[in-house]
């Protein structure tokens, strides 16, 4: 049809070509007025043409949050906010957008009190527990995401303290106790993340490795053995991924506060380890101006008690170096142009809600640790087993999720509230809808499937006699601001289990914890599977591992000792008096030092199974354990020294089934070294029909060999020989070979 025989159309068109013509010409006068919105140009060359026009004030506006209720006085610019924990606003007139930042350890944070929804993910500790490099990417690619389709263009995830204290009540959050899992997951996470073009984030840096008097507590630790642990896992991690920010923690480190440490803001995380991000204070973690941005500082949150007024007035007297405050901007803002969030800025849309089960559920499956499995009693066959017992609190509704700003809100609100009075408070236990005692029945239609709260463990042992199996659903709940007593299982469920398992030889115990728990009664049950917090499809994982539909392959990233006694320190150190009151003034009081108390971790680089075999001490279940449906053998080992060592295997899946083998490398080093009998260097996931073998390589990375000279500052790789193990667990090596190294 010619054009003008409609007219219609050709408004339209004509509207059109308007349209765009306004589009292409404000876009000319975009890249003519706003250079730097050149993608072609680097992030840093982008940040520097803005800094170049800004303002004392714009420029002010970027190092702090807008406040946060209790914690910092509050700016009226925060009904901007987005509703996250963080909101810095932006800069329209140069087209810097608002940096809006959620919490996001295992999943969007705060959705429920904003009318939204996300996905809650297995907590980071399952996934840790894949070994998976590809589930790591997958589940931050998730969270980043959802965190866009909530009109977030930061999330403040990615914990990564090692598992150095069980007891530490974070510990669902972080990635377990060794510094390369932990180090490589958290990498893989924030790749994935970041590749949604969200700015990732990596905490607590560092050495945060308890929540009691964690304002207060000055954390006393030897330079090499932090390097070697803790603060390499942060180093692997930022190789790894290039996450654009790091949040320094509440403690101080060998005596300064870690937002105030130079050592480890600029000596070591900016000079040598060459971040080109930005350092943001944890939430009241920053306690000075010129101390604070000298060591590295670059952002106080949440609000604005030493980053606003008295930073400009302190550049404007010329007490404070205008430098130091360009260089804290040029780091925010290179790290939005890097991450992409000013050339691609969050839309807002609908959370893919069946997408994110889907992603929750493989995670489960795949982080799900099977700890014992006597005489085959797993996986059930539903054929065959007429009566199942379903024991343990809330089993027939839910599963439990870890507490404080990681908490996620379930679909539905809490499931064990009334529908609609669900919402989520700082520390209430929150159980997801996700439901054993459903998931099993879908499993098992013709079997008679029956729940018992284990209220009274004498009613559920007479129920769990009466089954052909008893399965006890138990659960440790924890969270941020508290450390565990015990690493026992609270609420007398011990002596349920060992009722339950007297009555009964069939029962498997599932355990929903974010750390390690002491098991009593391991010997009398016949079946153990560690779920983690198991996130919105934790129970349809569990049920598809029991039943066998999903062979597990998970292995424990942390050990799990037979007593607290075994632990560096059997007593956990708590601050003399409760860190701070819930007052108004608590803010205060905490920014200006609260009085400090020392912790001292002489165990040094002894983190977990370090400990463990250096002091000879036997554990219940040793880290990297994880059981399978099949069985592997291991053969042909081969080294190859060089530059990064060649470590060359086979490893043959012997049983009758399908299934995934976590193959571990580690490594011990020449006696001069005096290092811990051994360490992970390495491993792969290799996938192996029944029957199958395959020849698998790690190239072991030499700093992974090396150890932290403190003279000369710098890993060294000291010569001499090296035994390389290689199998299923830390205490399941049948390969051995001698390698000499320079
Ligand atoms: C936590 C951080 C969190 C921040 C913002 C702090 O209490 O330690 O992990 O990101 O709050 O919610």
């Amino acid at each position: 049809m010619p054009l003008q025989a409609n007219p219609l159309l050709n408004r339209f068109l004509i509207v059109s070509v308007i349209v765009l013509g306004i589009a292409a010409s404000s876009s000319a006068q975009n890249a003519k007025s706003h250079p730097w919105s050149n993608p072609s140009l680097s992030p840093d060359e982008r940040a520097s043409m803005v800094v170049k026009e800004m303002t004392l004030d714009e420029k002010i506006t970027l190092l702090h949050g807008t406040g946060m209720a209790g914690l910092s006085p509050m700016s009226p610019l925060a009904v901007h906010s987005n509703g996250g924990a963080g909101y810095v606003p932006g800069i329209p007139r140069l087209g810097i957008p608002a940096l809006q930042m959620s919490d996001a350890a295992y999943g969007v944070r705060s959705s429920g009190e904003n009318g939204r929804y996300s996905t809650a993910l297995p907590a980071d500790v399952a996934g840790a527990a894949s070994w998976d490099l590809e589930a790591g990417y997958e589940y931050g690619a998730l969270i980043g995401r959802e965190l866009r389709a909530q009109g977030y263009n930061m999330t403040l995830g990615g914990g990564i303290n090692l598992t150095r204290e069980p007891r530490n009540g974070r510990t669902f959050e972080y990635l377990g106790e060794d510094p390369v899992l932990a180090g490589k997951m958290v990498g893989a996470v924030m790749k994935g993340l970041q590749a949604q073009h969200v700015i990732g984030d990596i905490k607590h840096y560092a050495l945060n490795n308890q929540e009691s008097g964690r304002n207060a507590v000055n954390v006393n630790i030897d330079k090499r053995a932090a390097r070697e642990s803790d603060l390499l896992a942060f180093e692997i991690g930022l190789q790894e991924s290039d996450a654009a920010a790091v949040m320094c923690s509440y403690n101080r480190v060998n005596g300064d506060y870690a937002c105030e440490n130079k050592y480890l803001l600029t000596d070591l995380l900016k000079k040598d380890w060459n971040f080109k991000g930005f350092v943001l204070s944890d939430w009241g973690g920053t306690h000075s101006l010129e101390k604070a941005s000298a060591a590295g500082l670059d952002h106080e949150e949440p609000g604005e008690i030493f980053y606003g007024d008295d930073f400009k007035k302190a550049v404007e007297s010329g007490e404070m170096p205008a430098t130091e405050l360009d260089d804290h901007v040029q780091r925010i803002l290179r790290s939005m142009f890097a991450a992409g969030v000013v050339d691609d800025p969050p839309q807002k849309s609908v959370v893919d809600v069946v997408g994110g089960f889907e992603v929750a559920q493989r995670i489960a499956e795949q982080g799900t640790v099977l700890l014992k499995n006597a005489n085959g009693q797993l996986p059930l066959d539903a054929t065959k087993v007429h009566s199942i017992a379903i024991i343990g609190p809330h089993a027939d509704v839910g599963m439990i999720s870890g507490g404080g700003s990681a908490q996620v809100d379930p679909p539905g609100g809490n499931a064990i509230m009334p529908p609609g009075k669900g919402n989520t408070h700082w520390q209430d236990h929150i159980w997801f809808p996700t439901s054993p005692l459903k998931s099993i029945r879908v499993k098992a239609p013709g079997a008679k499937v029956q729940f018992d709260s284990g209220a009274d463990p004498a009613a559920a042992a007479a129920l769990a006699k009466s089954a052909d199996v008893a399965i006890i659903f138990a659960h440790k709940w924890e969270s941020e601001g508290m450390d565990l007593d015990s690493l026992s299982l609270p609420d007398n469920q011990d002596e349920l289990i060992a009722k339950v398992a007297a009555a009964n030889p069939h029962t498997v115990v599932v355990l929903e914890t974010g750390t390690a728990v002491t098991m009593p009664w391991a010997d009398q049950v016949s079946g153990i599977l560690e779920a983690w917090f198991a996130g919105s499809r934790g129970a349809e994982a569990v049920a598809n591992i029991l039943f066998g539909d999903v062979n597990p392959s998970a292995k424990l990233p942390m050990t799990f000792p037979r007593s607290e006694a075994d632990l560096p320190h059997p007593t956990l150190v708590k601050s003399p008096k409760a860190t701070i009151d819930a007052d108004r003034q608590g803010w205060k009081r905490i920014a200006a030092g609260l009085p400090v108390f020392q912790v001292t971790y002489d165990e040094g680089v002894k983190v977990g199974y370090k400990w463990y075999d250096a002091e000879n001490k036997p554990v219940l279940f040793p880290f990297g354990y994880g059981l399978s449906y099949t069985t592997y053998s291991y053969s042909n080992l081969n080294v190859t020294p060089g530059k990064n060592p060649h470590v060359t295997f086979t490893v043959t899946n012997t049983g009758n089934r399908a299934g995934a083998e976590i193959a571990e490398v580690y490594a011990s080093l020449p006696a001069a070294a005096a290092e811990p009998p051994k360490r992970l260097v390495g491993w792969s996931k290799v996938k192996l029909n029944a029957g199958e073998s395959k020849d698998v390589t790690v190239d072991v990375d030499p700093k992974y060999l090396s150890i932290f000279n403190v003279e000369k500052n710098a890993w060294e790789l000291l010569p001499g020989d090296y035994g390389i193990m290689v199998g299923g667990s830390s205490q399941t090596l049948p390969l051995k070979a001698s390698v000499s190294l320079k």
